[in-house]
């Protein structure tokens, strides 16, 4: 028996893997986080599956349904969205299993700020504006950000930003960066990436928070950057036509024209 953690995507229910498909039609038990996993995820459950939604459960409940499925030797599909590595409360869960003893796996998923990307049909990082891109938030009710974590100090690098969980709080996100990126800089609001009622708004740190409709208070990424311009400063060498690389030796004498490729 074992409790399967499994991202289940940003929303749209064919975003996630064949692997978590699979592992969701095999357990009899399904634990979600009905706050953003979409019903229709809940499809692929096996019939007479027992299905709960954990959103309004603490977390002593939701052990204690894993507890009961262990002693009747039952999987648990564990449902959360996006990927587990971020954001799922997946470590506390964790930690709980291991003290009874229950074993567990994991199944990543598509995370939010990759959908928010695909939608905008952007990349965040682009050779010589941005080569890294820092996935964080600012403090909510539930936990405060670790000292150091500002907004200001990742800012101060010039990466692009991937701010969850921040959209009440745009006001304060665009004060923050303002002096780092200047206000020309663009933002991109991404609200419900890849669910049917999804919204983009585009801006620059001056206007973004002008142009976010009042209605959307939650589950919206706020991306910052000036990867976001879309123009990258220089080309990766990458594909140039003369770049000696191991899939593509430019002559005999390459140090790669001997290597075998697996
Ligand atoms: C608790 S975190 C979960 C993050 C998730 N584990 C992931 O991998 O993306 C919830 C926050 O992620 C972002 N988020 C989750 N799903 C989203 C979506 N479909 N579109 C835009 N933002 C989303 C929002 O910032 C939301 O407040």
């Amino acid at each position: 028996m074992t409790i399967h953690f499994i991202g289940a995507g940003p929303g749209a229910p064919d975003l996630i893997t064949l692997r978590a498909r699979d592992l969701i039609a095999s357990c009899p038990v399904c634990l979600y986080a009905g706050s953003l996993v979409p019903e229709a995820i809940l499809s692929h459950c096996p019939d007479g599956a027992r299905i709960v939604n954990t959103a309004p459960l603490d977390l002593d409940a939701i052990i204690d349904e894993c507890h009961k499925a262990h002693e009747q030797g039952q999987d648990v599909a564990r449902l959360h969205s996006g990927d587990l590595s971020v954001w799922s409360a997946m470590g506390e869960q964790m930690e709980r299993l291991a003290s009874l003893d229950i074993p567990v796996s994991v199944t990543p998923g598509v995370p939010a700020f990759a959908a928010a990307a695909a939608t905008l049909g952007a990349e965040l990082t682009l050779p010589g504006v941005a080569q890294s891109v820092v996935l964080t938030r600012t403090s909510g009710r539930a936990s405060a950000m670790p000292k150091g974590e500002t907004l200001s100090n990742f800012a101060a690098t010039g990466a692009t930003l991937a701010i969850h969980l921040s959209i009440h709080r745009l006001d304060d996100v665009v004060t923050e960066l303002t002096p780092h990126y200047g206000q020309d800089c663009p933002v991109a609001v991404v609200f419900r990436a890849s669910w049917p009622d999804e919204q983009i708004v585009r801006g620059t740190l001056d206007s973004i928070a002008k142009l976010v409709p009042d209605e959307i208070t939650r589950t919206a990424l706020i991306l910052v950057g000036p990867a976001l311009r879309g123009k990258a400063e220089v080309r990766s060498a990458l594909y140039s036509a003369d770049y000696d690389r191991r899939y593509r030796p430019q002559s005999a004498d390459s140090p790669f024209s001997s290597v075998t490729h697996e």
